[in-house]
Parts: C-alpha cells; sequence; structure tokens
C-alpha cells in the first residue's frame, strides 16, 4: 500500500486522535494492552529481508491469531472505534501512536512520534517474536534481526513495567511489578530482588541477570529512573519505526 500524505490534514488528524487515545486509554485502564499491541505489531521486522514491522499487519486475522498475539484482538477493536473516526490514519500509525500515548497517560516517557508509516496486508509468518520459555541467546538472536542492540533488548524489557500476563493467553499468570498502570523503573527493582510473592518472572526476563552486558544495564536502571527513561525513548523510537523511514 502508498505511505499516506502527511499533510496539515493528516497531521491535524494525529492530534485529535492523540486525544481520543488518551481518553480511551483512561478509561479502560488499557495501556499495558496497547503497548503489547503496538510492540508486537513493530516486533516481527526483519532487517535483512525488510520483510514485517510497524505496518498494521497484525489487523488481519491471520496474524493476530498466531500464539503470540493471544488477546490481542481486544486492543484490535479498542483501536477501530479510533480508526473510523480519523481515517486517513494508517494502522500502523494508530497502533505505534497507542502505544506511545500508552507510556505516557501511566507516567513513563515522552516518546516523539513522527507519523506516515504504510500499512500492508502481508503477514509475517509465526515464530518472529520472543519466545518467553527461552535464555539471552534467543533474545540476542531475535533483536539482532530487528536490527536492535543489547542496550535496546533490557531497556524495551523493560515495557513489563506496564500489565499482567493472563494464564489463558500465554500459560504464564501475574504482574511484574506492584502497580502494573504505572510505568516506572520498579520491573528492574523487582527483577534485581529476585522470587517475590504474587508477581511473575519470565525466563526471558531472569536471563537478563545471566549475562554480564544485560545485567550492567538492569542494575542501572534499577538505580536511576531518569537512565531508564531516557534510553527506552530512544528504544522505544527505534522499534516504532524498524523500516519506516520517515520523509
Ligand atoms: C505481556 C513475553 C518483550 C510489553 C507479555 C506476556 C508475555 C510476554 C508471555 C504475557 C501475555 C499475556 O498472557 O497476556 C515477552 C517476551 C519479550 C517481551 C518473551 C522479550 C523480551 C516486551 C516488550 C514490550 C512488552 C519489548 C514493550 C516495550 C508487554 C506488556 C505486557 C506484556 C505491556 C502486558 C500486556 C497486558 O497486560 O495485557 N509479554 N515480552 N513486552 N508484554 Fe511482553
Amino acid at each position: 500500500m502508498a505511505a499516506p500524505i502527511v499533510d496539515a490534514e493528516y497531521l491535524k488528524q494525529i492530534t485529535k486522535a492523540r486525544r481520543d487515545l488518551r481518553s480511551l486509554i483512561a478509561s479502560k485502564s488499557c495501556a499495558p494492552i496497547m503497548l503489547r499491541l503496538a510492540w508486537h505489531d513493530a516486533g516481527t521486522y526483519d532487517a535483512q529481508s525488510k520483510t514485517g514491522g510497524p505496518n498494521g499487519s497484525i489487523r488481519n486475522e491471520e496474524e493476530y491469531t498466531h500464539g503470540a498475539n493471544s488477546g490481542l484482538k481486544i486492543a484490535i477493536d479498542l483501536c477501530e472505534g479510533v480508526k473510523a473516526k480519523y481515517p486517513k490514519i494508517t494502522y500502523a500509525d494508530l497502533y505505534q501512536l497507542a502505544g506511545v500515548v500508552a507510556v505516557e497517560v501511566t507516567g513513563g516517557p515522552d516518546i516523539s512520534f513522527v507519523p506516515g508509516r504504510k500499512d500492508s496486508n502481508v503477514c509475517p509468518r509465526e515464530g518472529r517474536l520472543p519466545d518467553a520459555k527461552q535464555g539471552f541467546q534467543h533474545l540476542r538472536h531475535i533483536f539482532y534481526r530487528m536490527g536492535l542492540s543489547d542496550k535496546d533488548i533490557v531497556a524495551l524489557s523493560g515495557g513489563h513495567t506496564l500489565g499482567k500476563a493472563h494464564s489463558e493467553r500465554s500459560g504464564f499468570d501475574g504482574p511484574w511489578t506492584k502497580e502494573p498502570q504505572k510505568f516506572d523503573n520498579s520491573y528492574f527493582v523487582e527483577l534485581l530482588k529476585g522470587e517475590s510473592e504474587g508477581l511473575l518472572k519470565l525466563p526471558t526476563d531472569k536471563t537478563l541477570l545471566e549475562d554480564p552486558e544485560f545485567r550492567g544495564y538492569v542494575e542501572l536502571y534499577a538505580k536511576d529512573e531518569d537512565a531508564f527513561f531516557r534510553d527506552y525513548a530512544e528504544s522505544h523510537k527505534k522499534l516504532s519505526e524498524l523500516g519506516f523511514n520517515p520523509s
């Protein structure tokens, strides 16, 4: 599909959609699943073949029925109301805008948002997103394929400061932090504390402590929230723009 024309009217719709998303996310307390939708649309990117990425393809049944996307139809449907009001905005832009707004309204850093992503109906094969049961080599394999770095892996894992796992969706259960609607550095503080009653740590979370390079970032982000917010905002922007060259 063609790239949208980002003219004054498009930008006006983005501003209005941003307001509507703020209110929708606050009223439905759906920041976590909106962030997860943005990440799963973007995280299929393959830098070599330049396929996948933040292109709205996750709205197709072929892709949202992938095992890793279980539950995300809820977020796709919530976005439909906003799309209907602002039809010029591509799904690709809308899902990434929802991710940026989800972080912002829960107290996280501002993330710069550049519109203009193209929609695609070409869905990537299943299996491009990370498998929570694996270790740090797998994380590197998946994120390097996107063109992301070790720092991006740890900073973005901090997205688990929001939300929870649902046993009927992923087989895992529970939140990572005591305040799952608040975006802060508590994911890293809890990770360093070790097992705690009622809080979840996926194998892919725990593995961040096993590799010295990853562990250095975990320790930094646990003690310095400003450093986490700065790096997170940068990594999230990179994730949201994989394969997209704003003109
Ligand atoms: C939830 C895996 C990275 C944001 C989940 C769940 C799993 C998972 C298994 C639970 C889903 C459910 O049962 O509802 C992973 C793995 C990652 C990863 C293996 C590899 C590093 C990320 C990244 C972000 C993110 C990079 C965003 C920057 C979220 C959020 C939720 C979530 C916000 C909560 C969703 C909700 O409350 O409904 N993730 N994730 N994750 N993930 Fe990740």
